[in-house]
């Protein structure tokens, strides 16, 4: 049993990608199971800045495996593209070492026509999403009617045939909807999505039974997740969530391997708190010290560019995240950030029609009333980006993150002082 799995416990944008990445050497096969190209993982590798979407951390290594499975919604343009990238900047990727699962869904441009008008239709707060088409995806597979696995892609007759009637009835739909509507082509799509299958060919496989073989084989997996636990579509701030099992849940379902095989969960945090989106955030800062937060840790979204909103750690939700993805440790990301702050603020509990408590509302409208409590702990002046031990750390720099690991009942393995790999302490 040698799978380790990271897990975002917060809103997503936890800095997964770096420790993945640090990961990554020691194991065999890199898995993504769940989101699509709404995620954004930001490597440093060999000096350079990659920006990953939906292709696992571990295509950058040779000698690693990367697997794009069967919980994972696919964008064939945007995945051609980030690959063309990848092979523009370190060479071929064979496909021994890159697998596609055939039960992967297929994102087709009337997704994304869907998205837009569903979200501008939305008469409540806006749930904000990515544009890419990933809720509609993912609503088709559950639905079943107008869904296109990758496998299917490799049926071209089967293909133009399920494009003719799904195209047909999308612009129905949509011409009903949203009267500017320009119809789409349904043999012009195929034609495109033709050219995208021959390259995309040689990588598509049954990626469950590759896993499952992987593990007889004494293989060490490596789980990397997208988005947070928060986000996950059961068990997050619904419905301001993506559309997958975006927590630790999510490992099973997506990759088809059991959950008893992973012997050691990372669940990630950030040292503070952000999210990207609507959706209600009690601890969000709406002033200098928010701003100051989003500045110092260039919290903008890595995929759409957006400013996220940012705010105190809340040791409530992300506390809530641990205990859905069940966590063995913790790594506690960016406590570079805030050092220079005056003193620090730590949510412990929320307080709700004069009652305290430590669990997560399970309905946003009261997530939205909650009053978070405060725990305050005295800052530390200095820069900490340079400093590898723990025992190195100032005496309030500690002290914060020991409070973290308390309030989570969990222990700290890795803090994070800045994107650099060499800037990581172990505990
Ligand atoms: P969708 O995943 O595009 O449907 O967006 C749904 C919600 O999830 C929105 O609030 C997005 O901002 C949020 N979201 C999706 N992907 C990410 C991510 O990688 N990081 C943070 N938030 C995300």
């Amino acid at each position: 049993m040698t799978a380790t799995a990271v897990v975002g416990l917060q809103w997503g944008d936890e800095a997964k990608g770096k420790i993945v990445d640090l990961l990554t050497s020691e194991h065999d096969i890199v898995v993504r199971y769940q989101g699509g190209n709404n995620a954004g993982h930001t490597v440093k590798f060999d000096g350079q800045t990659y920006k990953l979407s939906l292709l696992p951390a571990g295509i950058l290594r040779d000698g690693i495996t990367s697997v794009v499975a069967t919980g994972v919604v696919i964008n064939p343009k945007a995945f051609l593209a980030e690959l063309d990238g990848i092979v523009s900047r370190r060479g071929p990727v064979a496909p021994e070492r890159f697998k596609v699962s055939d039960r992967a869904h297929v994102i087709f441009p009337y997704h994304l026509a869907e998205e837009a008008v569903l979200e501008n239709s939305r008469q409540a707060e806006k749930i904000g999403t990515t544009m890419r088409g990933i809720g509609t995806c993912y609503r088709e597979k559950a639905g079943r009617t107008h869904a296109i696995r990758i496998g299917d892609l490799l049926y071209p007759d089967l293909l133009r045939s399920r494009l003719h009637e799904i195209v047909a009835f999308k612009n129905q739909m949509l011409a009903a909807l949203a009267p500017e509507f320009q119809p789409f082509d349904a043999d012009a799509i195929f034609a495109e999505y033709l050219t995208y299958t021959e390259r995309l060919k040689p990588y598509i496989c049954d990626t469950t039974a590759f896993l499952h073989h992987a593990i007889a084989d004494k293989k060490r997996l490596l789980f990397e997740g997208a988005q947070g636990s928060l986000l996950d579509l059961d068990h997050g701030t619904f419905p301001y969530v993506t559309s997958s099992s975006s927590s630790g849940c999510g490992i099973h379902s997506g990759s088809g391997v059991p959950e008893r095989t992973i012997s050691r969960m990372i669940g990630i945090v950030k040292a503070y708190t952000t999210r990207v989106g609507g959706g209600p955030f009690p601890t969000e800062l709406n002033n200098e010290i928010g701003q100051h937060i989003r500045d110092v840790g260039h919290e903008y979204g890595t995929v759409t560019g957006r400013p996220r909103r940012c705010g105190w750690f809340d040791s409530v939700a992300a506390g809530y995240g641990a205990r859905i993805s069940g966590i063995d440790c913790l790594a506690v990301m960016l406590l570079d950030v805030l050092s220079g702050l005056e003193e620090l603020k730590v949510c412990e509990a929320y307080e709700i029609d004069g009652e305290r408590t430590t669990d997560f509302p399970s309905h946003v409208e009261r997530l939205a009333q909650v009053q978070p409590v405060y725990r305050t702990l005295p800052g530390w002046k200095c820069e900490i980006s340079h400093i590898r031990k723990v025992a190195d750390l100032p005496a309030n720099a500690r002290r914060y993150v020991d409070t973290i690991a308390e309030l989570l009942n969990s222990r700290v393995e890795i803090i994070s002082v800045g994107p650099d790999r060499e800037q990581t302490i172990l505990g």
